[in-house]
């Protein structure tokens, strides 16, 4: 119980949270109740679990306006980085697992496929946020290192295309399966709406005194990563 001390409680249910999904598939596999389309299953529970994350750390700023309260900001890291292993084992899945790592047929299939492609660009981009979220990198690149992880605004709304071109249905009637990934990509266009200086500093002034959370005494735990 000391060790969890050290923890406060939005880290230990951001860690709890994000291994949740992996625990779920391994204990599933290993009592013979998974899905009868395991790589399929597979690839689309990370998929989910990675675009959840990456939504996740979106919402640490605009709870920060909102409420005033901090320690989001320094979970936004690790939302991230869990957001990017989940969807390096999407990719590892799809590559290996279903295509056998058989290059020309994998390629094949990407070109074949405009909304694989979607998903490519934005894995692709995640890479560089992913590798220079640590604090030697933010001293390194200075002004840079915000703009370049300005591009999360873009990688958010690229994986809501990848997800919502991979799903069966029709837009205007909410028939079929778009229902789910329409819900993510209303919540990222609302965080992309509330970037907007001008919103963001009308909605922090409208705010209610009372719904702001007290400024807690004990201060800044330190950003965690995976
Ligand atoms: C190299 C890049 C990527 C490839 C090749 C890829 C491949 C795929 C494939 C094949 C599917 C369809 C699974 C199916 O329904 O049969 C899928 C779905 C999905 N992918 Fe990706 N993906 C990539 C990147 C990403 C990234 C970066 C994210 C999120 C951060 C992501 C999130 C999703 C989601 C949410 C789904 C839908 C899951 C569902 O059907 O419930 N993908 N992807």
């Amino acid at each position: 119980m000391k060790f969890l001390s050290r923890y406060t409680p939005l880290q230990i249910a951001i860690h709890v949270y994000a291994w949740s999904a992996l625990v779920w598939i391994v204990a599933e596999l290993l009592t013979g109740t998974f899905s009868i389309n395991p790589i399929q299953e597979l690839e689309q529970r990370t998929g989910r679990h990675a675009i959840t994350l990456l939504v996740l750390s979106l919402m640490c700023t605009p709870v920060n306006t909102i409420f005033k309260w901090s320690e989001p900001l320094k979970r936004r890291r690790t939302l991230g980085l869990y957001a990017f292993m989940y969807a390096t084992i999407h990719v590892i899945i799809f590559a290996d697992l279903d295509y056998g790592l058989a290059w020309s047929r994998l390629i094949q299939e990407l070109v074949e496929k405009p909304r694989l492609i979607v998903g490519v660009i934005a894995f692709a981009l995640l890479i560089p946020l992913a590798f220079t979220s640590f604090d030697i990198w933010k001293k390194r690149l200075g002004k840079n290192w915000k703009r370049l992880h300005k591009l999360v605004y873009l990688i958010a709304p690229l994986t809501f295309l990848h997800y919502i071109w991979s799903k069966k249905g029709d837009l205007l009637s909410l028939q079929g399966e778009v229902a789910k990934p329409l819900t993510y990509g209303l919540i990222i266009a609302v965080f992309l709406i509330f970037r907007i200086p001008a919103i963001r500093k009308a909605l922090a002034s409208f705010i209610p005194r009372r719904m702001v959370l007290p400024a807690k005494k004990d201060a800044q735990p330190k950003a965690d990563t995976p």
